[in-house]
């Protein structure tokens, strides 16, 4: 797409089942969908990705990877990043909500917010990102809408704004108001669209009629201002209610969507804002996958376009090093389909073929600007396991390994004082894997696992730590940068230690790392 076409960058946060896929897949349909990843998993139809990038991946029928989708609506270019869950929910997750601009909290309306909403959420409110809200399973008997705004405005400390307020929800839910178009979209089984201007509804009873109009002037009077500004930095979250599976309300929050999402937002680097509109190119690198095609043992690392053009075969600059080189492998990454980028504008996400050059959070630069965009935050582990080579005659190759790995940001590494025993910690399982994968395949080295029961990382900022604070339901350890941390084993353990300890501080590393 030209540079003319305007770019929304978002990818959704929420818990497995909320609907994520299913949203997904409806509105992707609903563009002119210029291309769709192949992650959009066919489930019990069992279509799944046909990609190729890792065993893991065929073994389990699932794709590790977070891939891009692109959409054009309403002459918007849509990219959508995905953000895996379940078992493959990993770091990888919450680095892609750094490349985006908005963020779309999925909430399943029976549920309200899930353990895995919050812990992205928090990543976007780290990060400013602005956030619109869908209440799916509209047709589901879930809580009260007022209830789930309730819930919104107490878990995340945000100011809600519904955008449409259903009428009725689960055996009765006859449709939606929109509360900006002043229309009516009407509930069916056929799921064909059906709108009108409220003046025109004949179709509701006298009683629904009446709360309808209750609740809209409640929101009204006790409800939050609307601002834009609020939206922009993530204090305000537009709300929309629908029913993914049954298209219901999809089309209508994709038509506000265009409206909300943040643009290319200008982002920090070497202390100043560097605008997309900076005729210089720039981008920083917010993953990077190994893999994907076994037959080449290649690497792709993720690039998100920050300002200036990219063109392919364009010569750049490695913030890190100072290196050069010529960027002549890009591609849009779309599952198994690899199609060479010629061009990218900022918003843009471009998989750059990596003989090794690239870690998490680089900077590339073009022409002769010198900036490092900000460092890629690292993220609490919650899970840790004790780490050793099988055969100890390899320890050259696992250290070197390990090290690379690291670096990569596949795994987090500690030490334990002392005996500096090596342990490892992921924020999802599926790191474990992918680790235990490449350490093989790469380094030829059969890595043995020792799973602790450990499941809090904290942090000290203040106070001694002293080695008696390694028992049964704690362990001591430093981290990569020789920072002390405790590593307890549930939030039992965590409470008893802060009450024989009240002079010390623990944070969980959101606020430090
Ligand atoms: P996820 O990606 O967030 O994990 O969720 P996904 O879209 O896969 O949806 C999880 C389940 O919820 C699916 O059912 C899906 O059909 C259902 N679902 C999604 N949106 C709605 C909705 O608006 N209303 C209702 N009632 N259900 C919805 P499943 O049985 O697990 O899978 P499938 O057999 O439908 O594929």
């Amino acid at each position: 797409m030209p540079n003319e076409t305007p770019r929304r960058t978002f990818a959704i946060i929420s818990h497995p089942d909320a609907g994520k896929t299913t949203l997904t897949e409806k509105v992707l349909l609903l563009g002119g969908g210029i291309r769709s990843a192949g992650t959009v998993k066919g489930k019990k139809s069992g279509k799944y990705a046909t990609s190729d990038w890792m065993e893991i991946e065929k073994q389990r029928g699932i794709s590790v990877t977070s891939s891009v989708m692109q959409l054009l609506y309403k002459d918007i270019q849509i990219n959508i990043l995905d953000t895996p869950g379940h078992q493959d929910f990993s770091e990888d997750t919450y680095r892609t909500l750094t490349a985006v601009d908005t963020a779309v909290m999925v909430i399943d309306s029976v549920k309200g917010i899930e353990a895995q909403t919050l812990k992205l959420f928090k990543v976007c409110r780290m990060r400013g990102i602005p956030i619109l809200t869908f209440i799916n399973k509209l047709d589901r008997e879930g809580k009260e809408p007022l209830d789930l705004l309730s819930e919104i405005e107490e878990t995340l400390e945000m100011d809600t704004f519904p955008m449409n307020w259903p009428i009725g929800t689960g055996k009765r839910l006859k449709g939606i108001y929109s509360i900006p178009d002043d229309t009516v979209e009407f509930y069916n089984e056929s799921h064909e669209r059906e709108i009108l201007p409220y003046k025109e509804v004949t179709k509701l009873e006298d009683y629904e009629q009446e709360a309808l109009e209750e609740e809209i002037m409640l929101l009204e009077e006790a409800g939050n201002d609307f601002t834009m500004e609020k939206v922009l930095n993530g204090t305000l979250t537009p709300v929309f209610f629908g029913s993914a599976l049954s298209n219901f309300g999809v089309q209508s929050f994709l038509d506000q969507f265009v409206k909300l999402a943040a643009e290319p937002q200008a982002r920090k680097a070497s202390g100043e804002l560097v605008p997309p509109t900076s005729p210089d190119f720039s981008g920083f690198i917010f993953k990077i996958q190994a893999n994907m095609n076994p037959n080449h043992r290649d690497r792709i690392a993720f690039l998100r376009v920050c300002s200036g053009s990219f063109e392919r075969g364009m010569e750049v600059t490695l913030s890190r090093s100072g290196k050069k080189m010529k960027l002549n492998q890009s591609h849009s990454f779309f599952a198994s389909d690899r199609e060479t980028v010629e061009k990218a504008y900022p918003g843009d996400i471009v998989g750059l073929y990596d003989s090794g050059n690239f870690q998490v959070g680089d900077t590339i630069v073009g022409g002769n600007t010198r900036i490092q965009y900000e460092e890629m935050p690292q993220f609490p582990p919650e899970k840790f396991a004790k780490v050793t080579a099988k055969n100890a005659l390899k320890h050259k190759q696992y250290h070197k390994g390990i090290e690379q790995l690291v670096q990569e940001g596949t795994i987090q590494l500690y030490k334990t004082p002392y005996f500096e025993d090596y342990i490892i910690g992921a924020v999802g399982e599926l790191q474990f894997q992918v680790f235990e994968y490449r350490m093989k395949n790469e380094y030829k080295v059969d890595i043995e696992f020792n799973h602790m029961t450990h499941e809090l990382a904290r942090w000290v900022t203040k106070g001694k730590v002293t080695e008696d604070m390694t028992d049964s339901r704690k362990m001591l350890v430093n981290d990569q940068q020789g920072r002390s941390v405790l590593l307890f084993q549930n939030e039992f353990a965590l409470r008893w230690f802060q009450d024989k300890h009240p002079d010390m501080e623990l944070s969980t590393g959101w606020e430090i790392l």
